[in-house]
């Protein structure tokens, strides 16, 4: 693999009128989302769940990649095509999620590092053998008294930069996600500083360790109030300063930002992607890579039963549809109308 076949995988991944389908939740995870619609989390439910996600008819014409987990990368139909071979043939880009959790990080109370750089190198051979492009590893940075503190930036920061310098030499597209929670009562401006100290960090770190900035996808949170924040902000707020804190710290040689969805409703993950691409031409491409956004309505259509299948993949591609839009500046309320 060369520089520019990276730069090629990064750049169809956030090729025009597609997003990413962020399918790697970890087992922990999975189960949450499962409970809530009282399915149990079985590997065979777990399979045959993302074979439904992958078998969606016509998929690819909203999505360009799809990140899996350690297990699914390895699962295939019922019938027995391999996932990476299912999505390979649509021509989505099957990517993997190869970092192990984020940790407390010890000595400062409340903030988490991020695990999984041991051994990582012999992984990702692997998982390029087994069809994967592109890789994913987050970084959580939690707002609150004193915190995030400069260590813990830093430290998630230099993690990162490893991981993104050995999917590289792999092969692969890393996506380095710092994920600046929602979590807490402060207001949208003290997002905006942290994110951008925390991007701001990331960029320096990746040019410390010679990671080539037009092969990797920054996947990060919009600028947001926190949850508890007596005034919640109005979408076009969000787009402007979401824009501008990007713009002060991400250098325009990278592809593409890709948003994620957690703590948004899916309608305000849509509409807020669409004003930000509304706004204009950017440095670089703004998409998504939504996990909650893309999977919530297709969870709940789905419910665990084969019988409804056809459902779950139909309210997925409509998600995927009105996301493609959104990430195109194309997006209207009225698309909503269109699937019911
Ligand atoms: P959400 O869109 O549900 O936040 O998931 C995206 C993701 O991959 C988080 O790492």
């Amino acid at each position: 693999m060369t520089q520019s076949e990276l730069v090629k995988t990064a750049l169809d991944l956030v090729s025009p009128g597609k997003g990413i389908l962020a399918a790697d939740e970890s087992l922990g995870t999975i189960k949450k989302r499962f409970d809530r619609i009282n399915v149990e989390s079985t590997e065979e439910a777990r399979r045959s769940y993302r074979e439904m996600l992958f078998t969606t008819p016509n998929l690819e014409r909203h999505i360009s990649g799809v990140i899996l987990f350690d297990e699914t990368i390895r699962h295939a139909t019922a019938e027995g095509t391999p996932f990476v071979e299912v999505l390979s043939e649509k021509g989505i880009i099957p990517g993997i999620k190869v970092d192990k959790g984020a940790k407390a990080l010890a000595g400062f109370p409340g903030e988490k590092i991020t695990e999984g750089l041991d051994g990582l190198r012999e992984r990702l051979i692997e998982y390029y053998e087994l069809g994967a492009r592109f890789a994913k590893w987050r970084a959580v940075i939690t707002i609150g008294e004193d915190i995030p503190t400069g260590a813990c930036i830093d430290a998630n920061a230099y993690a990162l930069a490893r991981y993104a310098a050995l999917c590289q030499e792999a092969g692969l597209v890393p996506i380095v996600e710092p994920e600046v929670l929602l979590d807490g009562d402060h207001d949208i401006s003290r997002c905006g500083q942290v994110s951008e100290r925390t991007w701001s960090g990331l960029f320096t770190a990746l040019h410390k360790h010679r990671v080539a900035s037009d092969g990797l996808l920054l996947k990060t949170n919009m600028v947001l109030p926190g949850k508890d924040h007596p005034r919640q902000a109005d979408v076009e707020e969000i787009a402007e300063i979401t824009v501008n804190s990007l713009r002060n710290t991400v250098p325009p040689s990278m592809p593409g930002v890709v948003f994620l969805s957690g703590g948004m409703t899916y309608l305000e993950a849509t509409e807020r992607l669409n004003a930000m691409n509304v706004m204009g031409d950017h440095p670089w491409q703004l998409s998504f890579s939504y996990g909650r956004a893309l999977q919530e309505t297709a969870l709940d259509a789905w419910q665990g039963d084969p019988a409804k299948m056809a459902a779950g993949q139909a309210a997925l591609y409509h998600r995927a549809k009105c996301n493609g839009a959104a990430r195109d500046g194309r997006y209207t309320r009225e698309m909503e109308a269109e699937a019911s």
